[in-house]
């Protein structure tokens, strides 16, 4: 798993600190990071030491845990809580994960959680997701076709189907697409992992006809062409998807239309 050393940023000062009720047993230290950009004030980092024998073993357990009984400010995105939608993407221990998956014993020591680094912060854990989303959008998710739609269903073979396996169950987290370097200096113009492996879901679709459109969208030295193959992505992918070698397909089928 990939490690960020996040930027020692001064900015971000000392915030409060929350103690553990003085009956707990065990306890653990979580220090989280805030930011309302409203305020005008700059970020800070919280302290909160949660009971670990009155919390369940996930770190969402324990922001969820904070913000009901402790400090109900707090903010951050959850809904599914096993994996599933996506939402509790955030930067635990160094690294981007999904807080409802990232047990609190696999983390040594104090429980650091940032905000995905490089996007811009709405608000403490909540990262402004529009541009990911739109740069989703733009690769058209959904079948394309031109054929007459069928009386019942586009069929597809078992072997066309298994195409889709490590691509079909990417969760749009963000995870890799903040985990990458090219879309940290570029998201701009480049795309980013998460965005081309959806790409790569389409074009690799037996039922998709619009190959060629798609290609088209994609040709071009930013959208797809920063990828340098760093592999952060797949490092980061809760879902142990690989990014990287879907990018790698879709300039391979570039290479092959333009033989
Ligand atoms: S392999 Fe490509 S997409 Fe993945 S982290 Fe590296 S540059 Fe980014
Ligand atoms: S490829 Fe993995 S890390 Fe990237 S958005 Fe999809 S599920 Fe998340
Ligand atoms: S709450 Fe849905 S993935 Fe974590």
């Amino acid at each position: 798993m990939v490690k960020f050393a996040l930027p020692k940023n001064s900015k971000i000062t000392k915030g409060k600190e929350w103690p553990a009720p003085a009956d707990a047993k065990e306890t653990r230290e979580f220090k989280v990071y805030r930011y309302d950009p409203d305020s005008g004030a700059n970020p800070h980092l919280d302290s909160y030491t949660v009971d670990l024998g009155t919390c369940g073993p996930m770190v969402l357990d324990a922001l969820i845990k904070i913000k009901n009984e402790t400090d109900s400010t707090l903010t951050f995105r959850r809904s599914c809580r096993e994996g599933v939608c996506g939402s509790c993407a955030m930067n635990i221990d160094g690294s981007n994960t999904l807080a409802c998956t990232k047990a609190i014993e696999d983390v040594k020591g104090t429980v650091k959680i940032y905000p995905l680094p490089s996007m811009a912060v709405v608000k403490d854990l909540v990262p402004d997701m529009t541009h990911f989303y739109a740069q989703y959008a733009s690769i058209e998710p959904w079948l394309h076709t031109v054929s007459p739609t069928p009386e019942r269903e586009w069929k597809q073979s078992p072997e066309d189907r298994a195409k889709l396996d490590g691509l079909y169950e990417c969760i749009l987290c963000a995870c890799c697409s903040t985990s990458c370097p090219s879309y940290w200096w570029n998201q701009d113009r480049y795309l980013g992992p998460a965005a081309l492996l959806q790409a790569q879901r389409w074009l690799a679709d037996s039922r998709d006809e619009a190959t060629g459109e798609r290609l088209d969208n994609l040709e071009d030295p930013f959208r797809l062409y920063r990828c340098h193959t760093i592999m952060n992505c797949a490092s980061a992918c809760p879902k142990g998807l690989n990014p990287a070698k879907a990018i790698a397909e879709i300039k391979q089928t570039m290479v092959k239309r333009s033989i």
